[in-house]
């Protein structure tokens, strides 16, 4: 009997209706639209307006669509995992949330949380419930709210940061597609320099940490900015060496989507021209979780089967890691 892997045989993407426009950010803080373009590639992000709306709501959506596309009941769902920093709540999981306003009755769900590179963790989780045969049906939903936890008195971070996700579905392939390796990696003394300080049972939210902004992100950019030009490029080279893929046999590289700037070295590390990069910053910016799964969602009828993908992602932890994947379907 042929090796089963775990190819994605569908994909679906969310982004809410608001749009945040540079020349909007102008009004609010001390920016330009000329500064945040020429500094990160973005022009617009989106975000998620109304009371009580939360990750689970864009989550949702994106599944319902991906089950409508693949022409599946959500009651085939055999797992489903929410990759997010953004939780609707504490606890319980969002995936739980997503599960059970789809009605994905029959589904196990739980969350994973790896910042940036949450969805890559996600898929290479799911591919292992895939590739042991015990799950038939698997979704990973890379998704975040991260207007949520943004200061927009903050002009270092709020440039950056929109919301939206996306979702695919992982099924057994007998061909030999889908995910062919991957190197994920992460090291927590980086923690210092992009975290969330209060909220979670360090500091407990309180009237003193409401006051002193401490329940939005903390990011040093120009340390991040090092650490991810430098790793996510050298794992992005490290898997095509270890495979033994040139810059030619890659059709794709996917890559998260935090700035341009960082994009573009990892292309050039890699070898591979701007036409085979996935981007859509400036339409998007940093959805944190979300940004993998929008590009794959935005650029699915160009993908052709047997295409070499790369994926690759940088963010808090630090966390970071490549996938290589080769695509399953033609749509
Ligand atoms: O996805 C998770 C991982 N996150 C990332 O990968 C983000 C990595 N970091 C970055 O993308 C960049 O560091 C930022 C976009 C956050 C900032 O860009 P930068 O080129 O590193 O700017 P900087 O922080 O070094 O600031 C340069 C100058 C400063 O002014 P002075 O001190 O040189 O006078 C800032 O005050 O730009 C100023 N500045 C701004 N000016 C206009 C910072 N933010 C803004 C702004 N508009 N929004």
């Amino acid at each position: 009997m042929s090796k089963i892997t775990a190819a994605i045989t569908a994909v679906n993407g969310y982004v809410p209706d608001y749009v945040l426009t540079n020349k909007e950010l102008e009004t609010m803080i001390d920016t330009t639209d000329e500064w945040i373009t020429s500094r990160t590639g973005i022009k617009e992000r989106r975000i998620l307006k109304g009371e009580g709306k939360g990750s689970s709501d864009m989550g949702a959506k994106a599944v319902e669509g991906l089950c409508k596309k693949r022409g599946i009941s959500p009651e085939e769902i055999d797992l489903l995992i929410c990759c997010t920093v953004t939780a609707d709540y504490i606890f319980p999981a969002t995936a739980n949330l997503i599960t059970d306003k789809i009605g994905a009755k029959n589904a196990f769900s739980y969350d994973l949380n790896a910042a940036c590179s949450g969805f890559l963790y996600g898929l290479v989780t799911a591919s292992k419930f895939v590739e042991s045969g015990s799950h038939k049906k698997v979704v990973v939903v890379g998704v975040d709210k991260m207007s949520s936890i943004i200061d927009y008195e903050d002009r270092t971070t709020c440039i950056i940061f929109g919301d939206g996700g996306g979702a695919v579905l992982l099924e057994p392939n007998e061909e030999g597609l889908g995910i062919q390796d991957s190197i994920l990696k992460s090291d927590g003394s980086g923690f210092q320099h992009l975290h969330q300080k209060a909220g979670g049972s360090a500091y407990p939210p309180s009237l003193e940490t409401v006051k002193s902004k401490l329940h939005y992100v903390y990011q040093e950019g120009q340390s991040v900015f090092k650490f991810a030009v430098t790793n996510m490029a050298d794992v992005s080279a490290e898997i095509m060496e270890k495979n033994k893929l040139t810059a030619d046999d890659v059709a794709w590289l996917v890559p998260h989507q935090a700035n341009k700037r960082i994009i573009d070295a990892t292309a050039r590390r890699m070898g591979v021209g701007d036409e085979k990069v996935m981007l859509n910053i400036e339409r998007y910016g940093n959805t944190t979780s979300g940004t993998i799964p929008l590009c794959l969602w935005e650029w699915e009828k160009q993908l052709k089967k047997g295409d070499n993908i790369i994926l690759a992602a940088f963010g808090g932890g630090f966390t970071w890691g490549s996938i290589w994947i080769k695509w399953a379907y033609n749509s």
